[in-house]
């Protein structure tokens, strides 16, 4: 067993090379997760010390690729969270849907599952061909499967509930095509999606947003770095943007907090003030 201490020095030279060498800053990523992450990569890599990694990171591009892909918990689905599209049909797309033109930021898409949710209740609100979508993600092999938008058929039924539960319209299988064991989402769900590669720790801000959508991803950070996000958020909506988090995220801890009007306190959908 290594002694807690020593572990901790590992971690913190090991995500200073991954920084150093790459760019990629998990330096301030809340740690008992990183770490169930980094053991995981340490096992498969057999090896028995975290710090028996820094030589492979320093020296083989192929394991940092493969490590990047690994350091993110990319766990997502269509329609997560039923009630939160629920509430966004009722007390948010009203008012979007008032603007000419509306920007949202899918901030931490992972492989694009809730991009296409949003598509689908904007076309189903009829105002989608008003709106673009900046759909980002650090981890660049996941943002190429939401790109292509093909997903495991076992994946739909959950989705399907998902669906129905959240207001859907129409019929979840109007949205995709099945073939072979995979479903592949409506080229046409695509036509307002732009998917590119962002990073919320080390990039800037996206101008003039109407809403962001981050959810599930400030889980994955400390209290400085969940800050820090908050700030490039409130630097990149446009005044009375919505900010939507998830369940178990909040803006307590954070400098904004109590300046953003609580829309839903429940699902953590919130509204920048006028000034
Ligand atoms: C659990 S998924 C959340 C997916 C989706 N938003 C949802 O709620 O279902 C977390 C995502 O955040 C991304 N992520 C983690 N750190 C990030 C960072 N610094 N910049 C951008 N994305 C990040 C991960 O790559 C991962 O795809």
């Amino acid at each position: 067993m290594v002694p807690k201490e020593t572990e901790k020095l590992e971690t913190e030279l090991l995500l200073e090379a991954i920084y150093r060498g790459y760019g990629f800053d998990f330096r301030q990523y809340a740690r008992s997760s990183l770490l169930r992450r980094l053991h995981y990569i340490r096992q498969k890599a057999g090896v028995a010390h975290l710090s028996e990694l820094i030589p492979l990171i320093l020296h083989d591009e192929r394991f940092v690729g493969e490590l990047l892909s690994s350091m993110s918990v990319t766990v997502t689905e269509m329609f997560r969270d039923p009630d939160f599209f629920l509430e966004l049909r009722t007390k948010v797309i009203p008012v979007l849907k008032t603007y000419p033109f509306v920007k949202i930021w899918h901030a931490g898409c992972a492989t694009g599952e809730e991009v296409y949710s949003m598509a689908i209740v904007l076309q189903e609100e009829g105002f989608y061909d008003r709106v673009q979508i900046y759909a980002t993600d650090m981890n660049q092999q996941s943002l190429k499967t939401a790109e292509e938008g093909i997903y495991p058929l076992d994946a739909i039924r959950k989705f399907t509930v998902n669906y129905n539960n959240s207001g859907g319209k129409a019929s979840f299988s109007d949205y995709y095509y099945a073939k072979y064991q995979m479903a592949k989402m409506n080229e046409d769900l695509k036509r307002n999606i732009v998917f590119t590669a962002h990073n919320l720790v080390t990039d800037q801000t996206f101008g003039d947003m109407n809403m962001i959508v981050c959810r599930n991803v400030l889980i994955y950070f400390d209290r400085q770095l969940q800050n820090q996000v908050f700030r490039l958020f409130d630097e990149s909506l446009v005044h009375r943007g919505f900010l939507c988090l998830g369940s178990k995220e909040s803006m307590e801890f954070s400098s904004l907090r109590g300046t953003y009007e609580n829309v839903s306190a429940r699902w953590r959908i919130f509204r920048k003030p006028l000034t």
